[in-house]
């Protein structure tokens, strides 16, 4: 299992992103995350479609784009045609998850599903196999900056489980309130890509990156 670094750039100077984003890519974050909000499904509203069209081009990132959006399968084409190469839609937020799951299949585009802090594992235990990617929401999206919610570790440890259990190669993915202090417990309950925001652009991106990268390297 490959573990990786997604720095969320919900956190980044936004005047200097292209710069902020290539400190991290040079100290080895292989996906750079991008946290699409539709002031619907989350109160909040960030960035969408010519944001990640215009970063795509400074980065040899991985565009992992995470949709925080309501019917996010009315999008799935767009995000393709911007750059996206993981699109991340939540079960919440579906009304058919299965067909859109299948659109972002049919965009060739690898499929991450994700959960709410609220939602059980067993909730999407069924889709497992239909996926790349399970995010487990670690704070109640919306926003960066907030305090990891503890109970995250057994769900992460669960669905691991399952993974394991129905014999897959899911990634399991954590975002919201990791930090270099709890990343490990994180990586030890069984995820292998980690989102970080303001641990990564709250101050030197490089020089955090680089700090994620030595603990990562010892899974
Ligand atoms: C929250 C977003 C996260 C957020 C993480 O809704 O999905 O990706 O940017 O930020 P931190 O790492 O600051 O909690
Ligand atoms: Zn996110």
């Amino acid at each position: 299992m490959e573990y990786i670094l997604a720095p969320s750039i919900l956190a980044a100077d936004f005047k200097n992103l292209g710069e902020q984003m290539k400190l991290t890519e040079d100290n080895g974050a292989k996906y750079i995350h991008f946290d699409v909000m539709d002031g619907m499904f989350v109160p909040s509203i960030s960035f969408g479609m010519p944001v990640l069209k215009s970063i795509h081009d400074v980065t040899g990132q991985v565009m992992d784009a995470h949709l925080m959006v309501k019917e996010p399968i009315r999008y799935i084409e767009e995000f393709e045609k911007s750059g996206a190469d993981i699109v991340t839609i939540h079960l919440e937020a579906c009304e058919d998850v299965e067909a859109t799951i299948q659109k972002i299949r049919d965009c060739n585009m690898k499929v991450g599903l994700s959960i709410c802090p609220e939602t059980p594992a067993e909730a999407i235990e069924h889709l497992l196999p239909k996926v790349d990617m399970l995010l487990v929401m670690s704070v109640h999206p919306g926003f960066g900056g907030q305090k990891f919610i503890p109970e995250s570790l057994d769900k992460i440890r669960k669905i691991r489980a399952m993974i394991n259990e129905q014999g897959l190669q899911v990634d399991i993915q954590v975002d919201g309130g990791i930090y270099l202090t709890n990343v490990r417990e994180v990586l030890d309950a069984g995820a292998n890509i980690i989102v970080a925001g303001s641990a990564v652009f709250g101050g030197d991106p490089g020089e955090n990156t680089k700090k994620f990268m030595e603990i990562l390297k010892d899974y």
